[in-house]
């Protein structure tokens, strides 16, 4: 099937990332924001990276201009209709997902794909909720979305051989690596990688190190390109914690579970980077 119009379903920092990477590998792209105030925010960050790349010479002025003019935003979800793919970025409540799909499904052309980014989510149940079951994966971007190499293809007991050829081509188009994994809580990067930044949160509880150290040790120890902290910063406690507690409900595996300091910070609204307030401060 020829994938030529993509929706995403979100502008947050996920979505905004998926649908800058889709406009700039030469998709028609419409993404779909919930308020006029959150759809100008995740634009401004998309255009604010077009207009970073075209001034270290990446892209010309040229071809800035043909991506910002293939990137439509919408609060009008009706405008998807005519997408032949779709990705879900919204926020990582199952609730959310479940009132989201059936909806998607009513408004999307029939054979069109839907796909979600959740993180660790169960993918199967919202195929489940719609009628193009086969036509449901999972498609888990990673964070800065249009700069890692990676997506992680999500198959589940119902997605057919045809929508996961495509999607694996769409991919590849997007110039990722994709890697398939099975519909198991947290795919294969975030069972591997929860329980590793829950850990260095659990040695900061527990005195064992301080911050700076810990994010210094496995930046230099490990030449990983960032601290755990730094990590956890970047891509969002309230992500992390989300994902963390989607792969608890699943396996009851103490490794997953939050950490009363993450649960904490949280609560108090230090999401990290997005919200000005994490680990680390930012201006
Ligand atoms: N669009 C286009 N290009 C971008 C960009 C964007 N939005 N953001 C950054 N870039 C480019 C920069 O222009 C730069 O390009 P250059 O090397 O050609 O100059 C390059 O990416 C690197 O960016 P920076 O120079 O600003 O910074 P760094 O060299 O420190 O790299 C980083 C930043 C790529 C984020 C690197 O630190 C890194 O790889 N960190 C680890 C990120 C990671 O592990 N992500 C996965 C998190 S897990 C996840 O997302 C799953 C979820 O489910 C929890």
């Amino acid at each position: 099937m020829a994938i030529r119009k993509v929706g995403v379903v979100g502008c947050g920092l996920m979505g905004g990332g998926i649908a800058q990477t889709c406009a700039q590998s030469g998709y028609e792209t419409v993404v779909c924001e919930v308020s006029q105030h959150l759809l100008d925010k995740g634009l401004t960050r998309i255009y604010a990276a077009w207009d970073m790349m075209a001034s270290k010479g990446k892209i010309s002025q040229g071809q800035l201009e043909e991506n910002r003019s293939r990137l439509h935003g919408t609060l009008a979800m009706e405008a998807l209709a005519d997408c032949d793919l779709v990705i879900e970025a919204v926020i990582e409540n199952m609730e959310e997902k479940l009132r989201l799909f059936p909806a998607l499904d009513h408004i999307l052309k029939p054979g069109a794909l839907l796909l979600t980014n959740t993180s660790s989510l169960n993918v199967t149940q919202m195929g489940a909720v719609t009628k193009r079951a086969d036509k449901v994966c999972g498609l888990h971007f990673f964070n800065p979305a249009p700069v890692m190499k990676l997506v992680e293809i999500v198959r589940t007991i119902s997605t057919s051989d045809e929508t996961l050829e495509t999607v694996r081509e769409f991919a590849l188009s997007l110039g990722k690596t994709p890697v398939l994994a099975k519909d198991t809580a947290g795919f294969i990067v975030n069972f591997l990688l929860i329980p590793y930044l829950l850990a260095a949160i659990r040695m900061l509880e527990n005195g064992m190190a301080s911050r700076d150290d810990i994010d210094a040790a496995m930046k230099l120890g490990c030449g990983y390109p960032m601290g755990p902290f730094t990590l956890l910063d970047y891509v969002g406690l309230d992500t992390t914690m989300w994902a963390a507690e989607a792969i608890y409900d699943e396996y009851k595996d103490p490794l997953y579970a939050p950490p009363p300091l993450l649960r904490r910070m949280v609560q108090s609204g230090m999401y990290g980077k997005k919200s000005g307030r994490g680990f680390y401060t930012y201006e």
